[in-house]
């Protein structure tokens, strides 16, 4: 029976307690098993990971730090098989690294060795990996399997849409501006019907250096207005001191991430490093299917903090859209909708890279505003109407692609809601609605609340450390569009439920009155499970996902699952917010409290996160991501021993890893 009937009132399992304690703990009835670890070979003949900082190739090896996946099935012939659910190719995200556990003692300091460097850089990017369930039930990843590939910030990609062939976009790599080398910092994810895997590059700013002197000769121009609003405005080292390494003569693998101008250069940025910083911030495509392909950067999707790119419903004759966070504190939500209307035909394309230039390279793209009576507009970022223009006084707009490769400047000329630091997004398959995680915003003060970003206040911290201001544990908001289709300029929203503990105040704080069961802190991954589409489920389960800073004295990171109701079943209310003396009152939109739709299921072993989540068709299985366990320690100094800790060795330095979760009587998890 691989069909599901049931259209349950509730869900199906026992909440799991809050825990601190180095192991992943579950629901009664369920077993998880570890599948794919930091370091695991990716090729026939590539030893094992000895765990020790000794091993190197991590372009044959998993990456670190497994964020965003999806989960791409596999025939028996090696064909896609979008039915499969026992073998599948999983693209996962290697988001970042915990550095000091790279190497036998740590991180050399001072001048980088260029062999050190190198390795941290290749741990990063993207894997795709064959996963495959064996007789006895049990997961496991194929080691020699054919289709397995490491993408790294060295990897050579395509720039497509309308960015492709800018000035802003030439470099040393690409004198033309159409190709770019490599993705970093790979956080959310998506995905196309045509089977295709997008992945979404975040935090990249911070790995690059900026020498005192750059500051001065950009000092007044549109780059050094560009760097600043994209978190580069001033002299850095770059993450992880990476330009101190010595590279070997015509080797740029080190001097790309040094955007500081060489004045004996060519202006254009065709002799020097200037322009490499804006070869990323992208959406880049991937076709899991064909390892030799070469993935592509799509430009109309805009260039900031991509945190993920999850699409609405696909409809026969109406225009797709893809729902975009961008992670940082004050910024925004996005949507860009496709010119081409879909054609289910071309979900079975075999050309799927050239079905991604059709849909996904000539668009729309918009920022949300959220208005205070519950109603919203998306707001489009097309050069040349409104303020778009190159009379625009903060920043001169000069086309469409100088838009899109400072989309938070034309967004903040269009007065978009600054919200609570978007993450991922995720559509309820049954109406379309769209949910949107806002994981914290320490900068949100008693004075600039909004309707939709409504908390300011102080949470204490219980096991000592600093309270913490603002919105400290995030909230989650969601819209119905207009008509409830892609297409739509207009929307309503409310707020399915707010972080909190549920020891705090009921009156202002935990607004959707949390308990021990469901209480949460920093909300950050999301997904609605594969099997409320394959079932028609009255009620499709979504999971959320924790990243929390305001909450890890009282628990590790969890996943919690939940049966969400609708935009609008709720009702309105005023808080009043308090941060220390001062005080205000602040009107907003609250959905119905979710009670026991709302659980915890699973919590995470000590200091990680738990992110990225996807599952087999018949969502009897479900893959989620232990990201960074032991973050906080280094070789002298080992805080975590997970996953060796679920074996019951406590012993060994973490690592980051995909886990499989399983009921025991085989049925749907979560039901
Ligand atoms: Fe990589 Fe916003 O999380
Ligand atoms: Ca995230
Ligand atoms: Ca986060
Ligand atoms: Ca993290």
């Amino acid at each position: 029976d691989t069909t599901v009937s049931v259209s349950p009132a509730a869900l199906g399992f026992t909440a799991v307690p809050k825990s601190l304690t180095d192991l992943v703990t579950l629901p009664a009835g369920y077993t998880a098993t570890v599948v794919y670890r930091l370091g695991d070979p990716l090729a026939a003949g590539v030893t094992a990971f000895a765990n020790d900082g000794t091993d190197s190739n991590y372009a044959q090896r998993a990456g670190d730090h497994h964020d965003g996946m999806t989960y791409f099935g596999l025939s028996a012939t090696g064909t896609p098989d979008a039915t499969s659910n026992t073998r599948g190719l999983m693209c996962i995200n290697h988001e970042n690294i915990n550095q000091s556990y790279l190497h036998p003692t740590g991180a050399t300091s001072g001048n980088r060795p260029y062999g050190e460097v190198i390795k941290e850089i290749e741990c990063h990017g993207v894997a795709v990996v064959e996963f495959a369930r064996a007789a006895s039930g049990a997961w496991g990843y194929v080691q020699a399997s054919t289709f397995n590939r490491r993408i790294t910030p060295f990897t050579p990609m395509v720039i497509n849409g309308p960015a492709r062939g800018n000035a802003q976009l030439k470099t040393v790599y690409s004198p033309d501006a159409t190709q770019a080398r490599g993705t970093i910092n790979n956080c959310a994810n998506g995905y196309t019907p045509w089977q295709t895997y997008l992945t979404c590059e975040e935090n990249w700013a911070g790995y690059f250096r900026r020498d005192a002197s750059d500051v001065t000769a950009r000092a007044g121009t549109k780059q050094q207005t560009s760097l600043a609003r994209y978190g580069k405005g001033a002299a850095a080292t770059g993450n992880y001191g990476w330009t101190t390494a010595t590279a070997p003569a015509g080797d740029t693998n080190i001097a790309k991430f040094n955007i500081t101008i060489d004045a004996t250069k060519p202006a254009d940025g065709t002799g020097d490093f200037r322009n490499e910083i804006n070869q990323l911030g992208w959406v880049v495509e991937i076709d899991p299917y064909d390892p030799t392909s070469i993935p592509r950067k799509r430009t109309a999707l805009g260039r900031m903090n991509h945190e993920g790119a999850w699409p609405g419903r696909f409809v026969a004759g109406v225009k797709p859209a893809w729902y975009l966070g961008d992670d940082a504190q004050n910024e925004y939500l996005y949507k860009f909708v496709s010119n081409t209307a879909w054609a289910a035909a071309d979900a079975g394309a075999t050309n799927r890279l050239a079905i991604g230039d059709k849909y996904l390279d000539a668009g729309t793209l918009y920022v949300a505003k959220f208005n205070a009576d519950g109603s919203g507009q998306w707001l489009p970022l097309v050069f040349g109407q409104g303020p778009l223009t190159a009379a625009n006084t903060t920043y001169p707009f000069a086309d469409q692609a100088d838009v899109l490769i400072n989309a938070r400047l034309a967004a903040d000329a269009l007065g978009a809601t600054k919200m609570d630091r978007p993450e991922w997004t995720a559509v309820n398959p049954a109406n379309g609605e769209m949910y949107l995680t806002l994981t914290n915003n320490s900068s949100r003060t008693v004075a600039n609340t909004d309707a939709a970003n409504p908390r300011a206040y102080t949470d204490p911290k219980v096991g000592g450390g600093s309270a913490t201001n603002g919105n400290a544990n995030g909230h989650i908001i969601r819209l119905k569009e207009t008509g409830d289709t892609t297409e739509a300029t207009a929307l309503t929203w409310d707020i399915y439920a707010f972080g909190a503990g549920a020891d705090l105040d009921a009156t202002n704080i935990n607004l959707s009155g949390l308990t021990a069961d469901n209480d949460f802190s920093s909300c950050d991954g999301l997904w609605f499970g594969r099997t409320s589409n394959a079932s028609g489920l009255v009620k499709p389960l979504m999971w959320i996902q924790t990243d929390d800073g305001a909450y890890t004295d009282v628990t590790n990171c969890m996943l919690l699952c939940s049966q969400p109701g609708t935009v609008g079943d709720g009702t309105t209310k005023t808080i009043t917010n308090t941060i220390g003396a001062t005080s205000g009152t602040q009107a907003t939109r609250i959905g119905a409290a979710p009670g026991g739709n709302l659980r915890r299921f699973l919590v995470g072993p000590k200091e990680c996160e738990i992110t990225g989540i996807d599952s087999t068709p018949d969502g009897r299985t479900v893959f989620v991501n232990i990201q960074h366990p032991g973050e906080n320690g280094n070789p002298g100094n080992i805080t975590s021993n997970w996953p060796q800790s679920q074996a019951g060795t406590a012993s060994g330095r973490p690592r980051s890893a995909t886990i499989a979760i399983t009921k025991n009587d085989g049925g749907v998890v979560g039901l």
